[in-house]
């Protein structure tokens, strides 16, 4: 390496440090342990002028005209600024939890992790309950959205409109409304004799479920079930590590490989096509 190159090396790298310094230190997410210093480079929507950030992906996704990507951005449901990652290309979707079947993120957490998030934004995570409440207590009613994939790459989708979870006063209680989609409706319907709708969230410290024992603690294979909207145990559980489980969808059998929880207002889409009429030369 010769000198003009090796000090070009050394200038781009006192930059580089030099710009990812002052992107953290101008940022305060409020879930910053859920990003890396090199994550911090990747953010797409800094915003130097300080004034607030959009509440949610399908915000930033209306914004753009449709043409953001996938990624991190900040966005600002409440007081405080966190990352997410947006899913742009199902159409500004703020995902809120993400997992991969067998992934080295533990998701056996205390209620504080639960509450606060962990994981990594550009792996798998769970946002955090404290957020899911922030971002689904809006006048604007919230959808939730399951994404399921399978070993052989079949996608199967849910929806739930409305999508609440309450604060932790109520300990993080879900509320669901109507379901369409191509999964089971594993949630407010009890084929399993589980139902989770109205449910209070437990974790392996704290036990709000209706069962004599903690479910989040029982094992399958080693791995206990993480944190849930537990009943007398479950009907689904996205937090099991080693088995993602929806019904039939999803479990020991049929296995998944991933899945994912995201959300977006309920009017968006009516909303967002009065807003911008799509043209016919576009279709
Ligand atoms: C997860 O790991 C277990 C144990 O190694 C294995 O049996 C199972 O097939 C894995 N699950 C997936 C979806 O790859």
């Amino acid at each position: 390496m010769n000198l003009k190159h090796s000090v070009g090396c050394i200038l781009l790298l006192f930059v580089q440090c030099r710009l990812q310094t002052r992107a953290e230190e101008v940022l305060e997410l409020a879930n910053s342990h859920m990003l890396s210093p090199g994550d911090y480079m990747k953010l797409i929507n800094i915003n130097t002028k300080g004034t607030k950030y959009p509440r949610d992906c399908s915000e930033i996704f209306k914004w753009s005209e449709q043409s953001s990507k996938d990624g991190i951005y900040i966005i600002q449901p409440a007081k405080e600024p966190i990352g997410v990652f947006c899913d742009m290309q199902d159409g500004g979707w703020t995902v809120i939890q993400h997992i991969t079947a067998n992934s080295s993120v533990d998701f056996d957490r205390t209620w504080q992790d639960y509450k606060y998030g962990f994981g990594s934004l550009n792996d798998n995570y769970w946002l955090g309950n404290e957020y899911m409440h922030q971002l689904t207590n809006s006048p604007r009613p919230y959808i939730l959205r399951v994404k399921l994939v399978d070993l052989n790459a079949e996608i199967k989708l849910g929806e739930y409109e409305p999508f609440l979870i309450e604060d932790e006063a109520s300990q993080y209680r879900i509320r669901l409304g109507l379901y369409k989609g191509s999964a089971a409706d594993a949630l407010t319907q009890d084929t399993e004799a589980y139902l989770h709708d109205n449910q209070k969230f437990t974790t392996k410290d704290k036990d709000n479920d209706n069962y004599f024992q903690n479910c989040a603690k029982l094992e399958h294979n080693g791995i206990p079930g993480g944190g849930w909207w537990y009943d007398a145990c479950a009907g689904a559980n996205l937090n099991r590590r080693n088995v993602i489980y929806w019904q039939k969808d999803c479990n020991k059998e049929q296995m998944c490989k991933y899945a994912w929880m995201m959300v977006r207002p309920a009017d968006y889409s009516q909303d967002h096509s009065m807003a911008c009429p799509a043209q016919k030369n576009e279709l």
